[in-house]
């Protein structure tokens, strides 16, 4: 009988590689919607020539300098020198750099790239301020140098007018890894035909995770669950912000719900060091009886996969953190996503302006630091104590690399620049990858839980929460 055993194993594996589904996670490393030559791109050839230029200095200090400058400045994730979320796609005999969803939508954490969390480091600020000077820069070369046709010259000139909009002081953070939602905001605005308000809130929010996003939208999108579930078409919002028509909306409509699905299908990774089971089980009992009446229960299937479930809707008062991101959707707000010609797609919750948040579900909140809704927070540890005991200020440098992590108190690890810098910033200066808790929605106030739990207690739930 035991020589069937070997025949058996690789029959199981072939049968499990041949009914394997496609990894919904490499697919959406490609997704993007770039149609009709509108949407989130570069200047045609402006990414090729890069890449070339990167092709010839391969292997070079020079090209570490580029690469640097892309993933340090720009805060894009490099996986083996490969730039993720920035590809060539070709429209019209033309090679168009596309920026995809995972630029933001995924990131690294204790050095692993995981799709579904957010980039702790994207910065569209810095990208709008750097690409006008670029975008302007190389549409000049190629005038002169001839190569420029109409097409050419349309669609440069929608990549600079979105450069513009991520430079613009109201539409861009002053940290990495926050997108503020004003950006796509505006747009609404813009087809409402009204000037953007004066208010000055711009509502700026770490990227999300996506595990359990089938659960969630049945409740609401984003943080607050301002969006309506179905049709899911607020999550195009950065692609029409990025000139994206009605229209092709439309057009492309069944590609966003596959795009919800698959992002429904996304499986959070699991915490990669050492866990002490018996710590985690008692820190499970001190998360039921203090966190779960916001946060929910958490289980895994016979597979040992997560169930993932609907998360609740929290009033503010009951958690107090930072108030810009609400403060940013009005009533004006609300008028103008009424009124946009993509309202039967993109529509509100009952939850909109009602100044709730979501209380996340914790799947792989290991990963997910610096926490809250504005990323103010850069450890678990720091969430459990009083706001006034967290770190004002901290840095974000190289936050998913495994040099970073910090696994005891799980989050980012303290370093001398963050004090260095912090003089620096109250001298004047601004590193925009130092994150400062005195900018403009950026307070780490609020979310006193289980603040006055005795110190093992913590460590136990903290042990409890490396498990989801
Ligand atoms: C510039 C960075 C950026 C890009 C690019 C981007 N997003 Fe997002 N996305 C965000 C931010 C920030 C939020 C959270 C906004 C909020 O809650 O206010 C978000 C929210 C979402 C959500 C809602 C998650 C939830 O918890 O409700 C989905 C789904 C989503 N994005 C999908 C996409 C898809 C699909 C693409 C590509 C077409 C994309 N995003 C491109 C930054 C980005
Ligand atoms: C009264 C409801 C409530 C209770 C109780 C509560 N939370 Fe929260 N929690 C929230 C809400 C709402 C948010 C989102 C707030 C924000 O981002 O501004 C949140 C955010 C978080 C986050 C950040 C998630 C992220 O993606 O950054 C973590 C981690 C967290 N809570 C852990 C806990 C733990 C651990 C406990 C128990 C000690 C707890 N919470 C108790 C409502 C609650």
């Amino acid at each position: 009988m035991w020589t069937l055993k070997p025949f058996l194993f690789v029959l199981t594996l072939a049968s499990s590689i041949a009914l394997a589904e496609p990894d919904p996670a490499s697919e959406l490393k490609s997704l993007h919607f770039f149609r009709d030559g509108r949407g989130m791109n570069l200047s045609p050839g402006l990414l090729d020539h890069l890449e070339s230029f990167r092709h010839r200095i391969q292997g070079t200090r020079l090209d570490e300098t580029v690469l640097q400058t892309l993933t340090k400045r720009w805060g894009l994730q490099s996986v083996g020198g490969e730039l993720i979320g920035l590809k060539n796609v070709s429209y019209q005999n033309l090679s168009v750099g596309v920026v995809g969803c995972v630029a933001c939508h995924s990131g690294k954490a204790a050095g692993q790239h995981i799709v579904g969390i957010g980039n702790k480091n994207i910065d569209p600020g810095q990208i709008g301020i750097d690409g006008v000077n670029i975008e302007s820069l190389f549409r000049e070369f190629k005038r002169f140098s001839g190569r420029s046709t109409p097409e050419h010259r349309e669609i440069e000139d929608r990549s600079l007018v979105l450069m513009k909009k991520l430079a613009d002081p109201r539409l861009s953070a002053q940290t990495q890894g926050l997108v503020p939602v004003s950006l796509v905001g505006s747009w609404f605005y813009e087809m409402a035909g009204r000037p953007l308000p004066e208010h000055g809130f711009k509502g700026a929010t770490k990227v999300p995770s996506w595990f359990g996003f089938g659960e969630k939208l049945k409740v609401g999108q984003f943080a607050d669950g301002i969006g309506q579930g179905h049709p899911p078409g607020w999550i195009i919002g950065v692609e029409i912000t990025a000139g994206q028509t009605p229209e092709n909306v439309r057009a492309y409509q069944h590609e966003i719900e596959r795009a919800a699905e698959l992002i429904a299908q996304l499986k959070p990774p699991r915490y990669p060091f050492g866990i002490d089971l018996e710590r985690a089980e008692r820190g499970r009992a001190t998360f039921e009886k203090t966190c779960a009446k916001c946060h929910g229960t958490y289980e895994r299937d016979v597979a040992d996969q997560p169930i993932y479930k609907e998360p609740r809707m929290v009033e503010w008062e009951k958690v107090g953190t930072d108030t810009d991101r609400l403060d940013y959707v009005d009533a004006s707000f609300l008028e103008v996503v009424r009124a946009s010609p993509l309202a039967d797609l993109i529509q509100l919750s009952p939850y909109a302006g009602k100044r709730m948040w979501v209380a996340p579900r914790l799947h792989a909140i290991w990963a997910r630091f610096p926490y809250l809704h504005n990323a103010s927070v850069p450890t678990l540890r720091d969430l459990l104590e009083p706001a006034v005991k967290r770190p004002k200020f901290f840095s974000l440098k190289n936050a998913g690399e495994k040099s970073r992590f910090d696994p005891k108190n799980m989050g980012l690890t303290r370093t001398s620049r963050d004090r260095a810098s912090a003089t620096r910033n109250l001298l004047g200066g601004r590193n925009r990858d130092i994150y400062d808790t005195r900018l403009q929605g950026q307070s780490n106030q609020g979310h006193e839980k289980g603040t006055t739990l005795p110190a093992t207690e913590k460590d136990e739930l903290i042990e409890y929460l490396k498990t989801l």
